[in-house]
C-alpha cells in the first residue's frame, strides 16, 4: 500500500525535536518558527510533558467516556481557571474540525436554526460543515455544499448588520485571529458589533480559536482583546502540543442532552494528560507572557527590515506580507538557513507561528537570516 498522495513535502525527516529545535536524519539542526502549524505551544519534547503522558500510558491509556475519567474534570478545571472562563462547560474531541463541527450543531440544537455566517478567507477545518464554513472553494466536496452557509467580508460590519435583518441566523464563527488566510486580526469593534448583532437577534457567537488561541496572542484567546464573550469557543492545535485534542467551551445557558454529542477518543487518558501537562507547563512558565514579550520584540525589530509590505499580528502569530510571492523566501530559509516557517492563503504573506517558549536569541537568528535574505533579492 502506499500513501494518499495529498501532502506537498519537503524533502526533511525530522528524527527528534527539543524546545524549539528540530533534528533531520542526517543530524542537521533546524529552528522550528512554524511549530508544524501553530501547534507547538509548550515546545517540542517538553520533559514534562513527556513525562505525564509517559506515566499515563503506564497506568491506563485508553477507556470509552462510558465511564469517570476523573483527568477530564481536572482538565476543564484548569483550562476555566487559565483562560478565565470558569462556568463555562468543556466537551472534549479530537481535531479543529471536528470541535467546529460539534460547536456548529450545539448551536443550532440549542436555537433550532440553521443559517451560519462566515467570513472571507475564513478556514474552519476539512470536515463537513466546517469545511462548508471555510472560505477556499477548492476545498468544499459537492457533497459538502449548502445553502446554509453566508459568506460575507471580514471586518464589515455593515453587510453584517444587513444580513443579520434579512435573516434568522443559527450562529456567526469567526477565527480570534484568521491564520491560512494571512494572520487578518478583527477589528475589536467588529467583533463587539458581532456580539450585539448576536444578541440582540439570538443567534450563537462562535469563536475559532483553534489557532490564535492558548496564549498565543499574548492572551489566552485572542477575542480576549476585544473584551467579549462568546457564547461557544473551540480549541484544538497548542492545546495537546502534538497529542491530538480539541474541545468545545460552552455557555452555561447553552443546556446538554445525552447523546447530544459524542465521540469514541475524545477526552481520552492520555490525551487528558497531554492538555494538562499543556497548562501547567503555560502557567509555571509564563508562557503567555513571554508570547506577548517576545511577539512584540519580534514585530518591532521586523519594522527595521527593508523589503517588507506589512506586518501584522499579536503576540506570537505573526504575519509578514512580503510585495512578492514568499514560497522561495521560505525555501531559502529552509534549505540555507534551517529554518521552518508557515505559508498561507495568501501567497505574499509568511507566518510566523512558533512555541510560546521561543527565545529573544532564537528570534534574533531568525531576524538576522530574513534580513540577509530580503537584502539579497532588493540588491538582485
Ligand atoms: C482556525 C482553524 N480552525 C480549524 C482548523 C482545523 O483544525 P484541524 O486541522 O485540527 O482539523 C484549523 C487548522 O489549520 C484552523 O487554523
Amino acid at each position: 500500500m502506499k500513501l494518499f498522495d495529498v501532502y506537498p513535502l519537503f524533502d526533511i525527516v525530522p528524527v527528534k525535536a527539543e524546545g524549539s529545535y528540530i533534528w533531520d536524519e542526517k543530524g542537521v539542526k533546524y529552528l522550528d518558527l512554524y511549530g508544524g502549524h501553530a501547534v507547538i505551544s509548550v515546545g517540542h519534547s517538553h520533559p514534562y510533558y513527556v513525562k505525564k503522558i509517559t506515566d499515563q500510558l503506564n497506568k491506563i491509556g485508553f477507556y470509552s467516556n462510558s465511564v469517570k475519567i476523573p483527568m477530564q474534570e481536572e482538565l476543564a478545571q484548569k483550562l476555566g481557571e487559565l483562560s478565565g472562563y470558569t462556568d463555562y462547560n468543556l466537551f472534549l474531541c479530537n481535531s479543529g474540525a471536528e470541535a467546529n463541527e460539534n460547536a456548529l450543531k450545539v448551536a443550532s440544537f440549542h436555537n433550532g436554526r440553521k443559517k451560519i455566517i462566515s467570513f472571507s478567507k475564513s478556514f474552519h477545518g476539512r470536515t463537513s460543515l466546517a469545511v462548508a464554513a471555510t472560505d477556499d472553494a477548492s476545498i468544499v466536496a459537492p457533497v459538502n455544499q449548502t445553502d446554509n452557509i453566508i459568506f460575507l467580508p471580514f471586518n464589515d460590519e455593515q453587510a453584517l448588520e444587513a444580513v443579520m435583518q434579512q435573516y434568522e441566523v443559527c450562529a456567526v464563527i469567526v477565527e480570534g485571529i484568521q491564520g491560512v488566510g494571512g494572520v487578518m486580526i478583527p477589528t475589536t469593534s467588529f467583533l463587539q458589533k458581532i456580539k450585539q448583532v448576536c444578541e440582540k437577534a439570538g443567534a450563537l457567537l462562535i469563536l475559532d480559536e483553534v489557532q490564535s488561541g492558548y496564549g498565543r496572542s499574548g492572551k489566552f484567546f485572542a477575542h480576549q482583546y476585544a473584551g467579549i464573550q462568546p457564547d461557544i469557543i473551540t480549541i484544538a492545535k497548542g492545546m495537546g502540543n502534538g497529542f491530538p485534542v480539541a474541545g468545545v467551551l460552552i455557555h452555561p445557558s447553552i443546556k446538554a442532552k445525552h447523546s447530544m454529542l459524542g465521540t469514541t477518543f475524545g477526552g481520552n487518558y492520555l490525551a487528558c494528560a497531554a492538555a494538562i501537562a499543556v497548562l501547567d507547563i503555560i502557567k509555571k512558565e509564563n508562557l503567555i507572557d513571554n508570547a506577548l514579550k517576545i511577539g512584540t520584540y519580534f514585530m518591532e525589530k521586523l519594522k527595521g527590515i527593508d523589503g517588507i509590505k506589512e506586518i501584522r499580528g499579536l503576540g506570537l502569530m505573526i504575519g509578514v506580507e512580503l510585495d512578492q510571492p514568499c514560497a522561495d523566501i521560505r525555501k531559502q530559509l529552509l534549505t540555507e538557513y534551517k529554518m521552518f516557517l508557515g505559508s498561507s492563503s495568501n501567497k505574499n504573506t509568511i507566518r510566523i507561528l512558533p512555541a510560546l517558549t521561543l527565545t529573544k536569541e532564537e528570534a534574533d537568528l531568525f531576524l538576522q537570516a530574513f534580513g540577509k535574505v530580503l537584502a539579497e533579492r532588493l540588491v538582485k
